[in-house]
């Protein structure tokens, strides 16, 4: 690992290391070569801005049908469990299209719900300066800067990806703005590739159901937060008969589901953060 203060950006190639003031880096093989282009329509939770119809691939789910799947895991219906593994296809969009402008064109879009909310849903976090904190999932960086100001110059923010364009995008953006505080970790499917008892809050909006082993990558995920440490999940309410079928095509499980499969890893749930978003779930958990 290089050193944690080095202040310029470097790349260690084939290995991914990005520098912005200090330095994380972990060793991942490169993603899949670029494949042509796929004449499906792009499907993502986070929406589409290139369809004809945005409008359709909006969900309907409530938090009403979402209060109603909880109650069903409280009666068993969605028992903890190792959850299991998601094909690649979840994430191939993002390993065929390396372009940062083209999914900050998406991400950071007003009519995104996380977008549009994205103050309040850093507000729930209950900040302070100097903690470490994770932004899990980072992509274009949407959450990545505003932690890092939030957390100040003794604080320190972990932006983790999979995706080393989405990590050199958050670089540039980190040096511009003149944020030294954050670090840029390569994340497996396997693991999140953060050290033990690193981190005291992990942000995942949008992320988790982006997980291909979840069950691995919970195990890591819990070893990296400090005892007491938080995990906030932000990510799409997926209900049979209330959501629509790109929905439910595209994320794999209920809110309840998620939780108990989080749960199930040994985090322990805190609460549900309701009242803010419609169509996505936040949910707060801690390591024990
Ligand atoms: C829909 S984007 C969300 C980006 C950002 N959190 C936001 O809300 O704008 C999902 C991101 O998760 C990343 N991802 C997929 N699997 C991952 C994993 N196992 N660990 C970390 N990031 C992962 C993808 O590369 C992508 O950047």
């Amino acid at each position: 690992m290089l050193g944690r203060l080095r202040p310029v950006l470097v790349r260690v190639v084939p290995t991914v290391c990005l520098v912005v003031g200090s330095v994380g880096c972990r060793s991942v093989p490169d993603p899949a070569p670029s494949r042509s282009p796929d004449p499906r329509p792009i499907i993502d939770a986070a929406g589409e801005p290139f369809v004809a119809e945005p409008a359709k691939d909006e969900p309907t789910a409530t938090a009403e049908a979402e209060a109603e799947a909880e109650s069903k895991t409280e009666a068993g219906a969605a028992e903890p469990g190792p959850p299991h593994d998601v094909g690649g296809e979840i994430n191939e969009r993002y390993a065929e299209q390396q372009n940062p402008r083209r999914w900050a064109l998406q991400f950071e879009r007003e009519g995104r719900e996380v977008f549009d909310h994205r103050d309040q849903i850093l507000d729930l976090l209950a900040l302070r300066e100097g903690m470490t904190v994770a932004d899990v999932g980072a992509g274009t960086g949407l959450f990545t800067l505003a932690l890092a100001e939030r957390v100040g110059s003794r604080g320190r923010v972990h932006a983790v990806d999979v995706q080393a364009y989405f990590l050199d995008h958050i670089g540039q953006k980190a040096r511009k703005a003149g944020l030294r505080n954050i670090e840029l970790v390569r994340a497996t499917q396997d693991s999140v590739g953060l050290p033990e008892a690193s981190v005291d809050l992990v942000l995942m909006c949008d992320a988790y159901h982006h997980v291909e082993r979840p069950a691995a990558y919970l195990a890591s995920l819990l070893a990296a937060i400090r005892p007491g440490g938080r995990l906030f999940v932000v990510d799409y309410i997926a209900i049979e008969g209330k959501s629509e079928a790109w929905l439910l095509d595209h994320i794999r499980a209920t809110p309840a589901e998620f939780r108990a499969e989080i749960e199930g890893a040994g985090f322990a749930f805190v609460r549900a953060h309701e009242g803010l978003l419609e169509q996505n779930f936040v949910y707060e958990f801690e390591r024990p």
